[in-house]
């Protein structure tokens, strides 16, 4: 794996995760563990964000402390499942932007295809953190960094939850400068490119639309 990489060791993230795969964890509960997951994950991801000096007043004295700036960060879930992590986030950053991107894979070709993309209007400057719980082929994480770069945004990290080899090989072949964060790797994709063991359908295990 390239220094890019980061596939996030914790043994509270991988409890979360064994419960997510669970097929018998109800779609609420699934809900609840996306957020709590993501809440794990983004310790890792702003490990090293950009923080400035800020003159905080204790009960005791005046102090200089490094903050974050959460105004100039822009979440961006990919659509559908990504909303279940921005979810999360959001209470944790309550002022960052949250930017949107749907993006569904062809049911026959796995292929990504877009169908709908919203951002804040100075995005160029934001630091973006790019969510999905899922990388399978890469074919959706590659479309959204496009759609990002193409907006002049410089900085961008992904998060996603479970990661299969191929889809990590493939988004650093296109993308070596952009660090991933990754909950668990899985060992491989299937025929149907759904990730093993991966936890099945995340979109519709979050939103309950498994027939
Ligand atoms: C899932 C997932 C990712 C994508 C990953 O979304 O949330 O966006 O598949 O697969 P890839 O790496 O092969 O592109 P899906 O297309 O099922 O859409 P949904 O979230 O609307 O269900
Ligand atoms: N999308 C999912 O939701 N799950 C997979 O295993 C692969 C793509």
């Amino acid at each position: 794996m390239s220094d890019n990489v980061h596939v996030i060791q914790n043994a509270l993230l991988a409890h979360k995760i064994a419960q997510l795969r669970d097929v018998n964890t109800p779609c609420g509960e699934f809900r609840r563990l996306v957020r709590e997951i993501s809440l794990i994950e983004i310790v890792d991801a702003m490990r090293d964000f950009p923080t400035v000096e800020k003159q905080v007043t204790t009960p005791l004295e005046v102090t200089t402390q490094r903050v974050i700036d959460q105004s100039n960060i822009c979440l961006v879930p990919i659509m559908r499942a990504g909303l279940g992590m921005s979810e999360g986030l959001s209470e944790i950053l309550p002022l960052a932007c949250v930017g949107h991107l749907g993006i569904y894979r062809d049911h026959v070709t796995h292929e990504a295809h877009e169908y709908y993309a919203s951002f804040p209007k100075n995005v160029a400057n934001m630091e973006v953190i790019l969510l999905d719980p899922m990388l399978a082929t890469g074919g959706s994480a590659i479309d959204a960094i496009r759609q990002i770069k193409a907006r002049g945004v410089k900085s961008i990290r992904f998060v996603c939850i479970i990661a299969a080899p191929e889809g990590v090989a493939a988004v650093r072949k296109e993308f070596p400068e952009i660090p991933v964060y990754i909950g668990a790797l899985d060992r491989e994709l299937n025929e149907n490119c759904y990730i093993l063991p991966g936890l099945g359908d995340a979109g519709d295990r979050i939103f309950g639309t498994i027939d």
